[in-house]
């Protein structure tokens, strides 16, 4: 088997604030003086033993408080960006939270142009490529949604897409419709969280209200035959995040997550880290695991690797250049 280190992927969900380490949690905190309810990484990484998605989130939100000027955006966005190429992602398009950022005080530029210049940084010295994905918070009002589109307008925010994510449970997509709408008038691609806590009825809002064109997580289409039908017609990608899932218990062990039957069932699955930083491991990290977990063989991972490809919004040559490189992958590690 070739490793899988090398195979050429591209990362389509992770969320940027969701890579924020529990070592530069400190550094961070050490340079703007935030006071820490803890000693050292260690400390904190021993409180990440997650119950559920808001076990999850509330650490998340918590954590963010560290994340204050361009640079730490900047340092944030290289820094993941750095690590996954090493893991062979060569693009990403990246989530960012702005509206946990802007209830804080911190000004949406801030955000916005340290992401552009980390990510610009590691181009310049990987050739690592991100595109950035707005993603609203469905636990917040819906006019702060709009109002946070509407910021992003004004201020030119090199985005190509929003999203939609933080708690599902209680807080349906189709309270969303018309911030989607208003995305999609502005020529902005559309994805949302769906079917990660929450049932089919929450993907089919996903779909029917929001426009998404992929699903985020989406496992729990599996609960609805007629749903993953609809999926495999309409060629609905879905953002699958295995670690996440075992770490939020969605599902209890790696052993046990539905990739398999995802795969059976014909959908267009992609392998995601989520929250790496949190959930112990990046984009490669998830397929050595779930290739392990599944023995899974070469054919099959380039598969998933071409999957992530086709499920971008790449512009084709370019996915046409990935995809080349991955059936170079799978031909040196099967000469003829
Ligand atoms: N925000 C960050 N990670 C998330 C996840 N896994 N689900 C929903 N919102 C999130
Ligand atoms: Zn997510």
């Amino acid at each position: 088997m070739r490793r899988i280190t090398d195979l050429p992927k591209v990362e389509l969900h992770v969320h940027i604030e969701g890579t924020l380490e529990p070592e530069l949690v400190m550094k961070l905190a050490e340079s703007s003086g935030v006071d820490l309810p803890y000693a050292n990484a260690d400390e904190l990484r021993r409180r990440y033993v997650f119950t559920n998605l808001q076990s999850f989130l509330d650490i998340y939100y918590d954590n963010l408080d560290v994340l204050r000027t361009n640079h730490d955006f900047s340092r944030l966005a290289y820094e993941y960006a750095v690590r996954a190429h090493a893991g062979g992602v060569v693009h990403a398009e990246a989530f960012f939270d702005p509206q946990a950022h802007l209830i804080r005080g911190v000004a949406l530029d801030t955000v916005v142009d340290g992401l552009v210049d980390g990510f610009a940084r590691a181009r310049s010295d990987c050739g690592f490529t991100a595109d950035l994905i707005a993603c609203f918070l469905r636990d917040r009002p819906v006019r702060e949604a709009l109002e946070t589109l509407e910021s992003l307008t004004a201020i030119d925010a090199p985005i190509i897409g929003v999203g939609l994510d933080s708690a599902e449970l209680g807080n349906p997509a189709s309270l969303f419709t018309e911030v989607f709408a208003r995305a999609a008038a502005l020529g902005l691609r559309r994805v949302a969280h769906a079917g990660e806590e929450g049932g089919p009825e929450s993907i089919r809002q996903a779909l029917d209200d929001l426009g998404a064109e992929r699903i985020d997580h989406g496992i729990r289409s599996l609960d609805d035959p007629e749903m993953v039908a609809r999926l495999v017609a309409a060629h609905i990608p879905l953002t699958v995040c295995p670690l996440s899932n075992v770490a939020l218990q969605s599902v209890d062990e790696l052993a046990r997550h539905p990739l398999p039957e995802l795969l059976a069932a014909g959908l267009h699955v992609t392998i995601n880290s989520d929250d790496p930083a949190y959930f112990g491991g990046y984009a490669e990290d998830n397929y050595v695991l779930v290739a392990a977990a599944f023995d899974l063989d070469d054919a099959t991972l380039a598969d998933l690797a071409r999957n992530s490809v086709r499920a971008s919004f790449l512009p084709v040559d370019r996915q046409d250049e990935v995809l080349l490189d991955i059936d170079r992958w799978l031909a040196d590690a099967h000469p003829t």
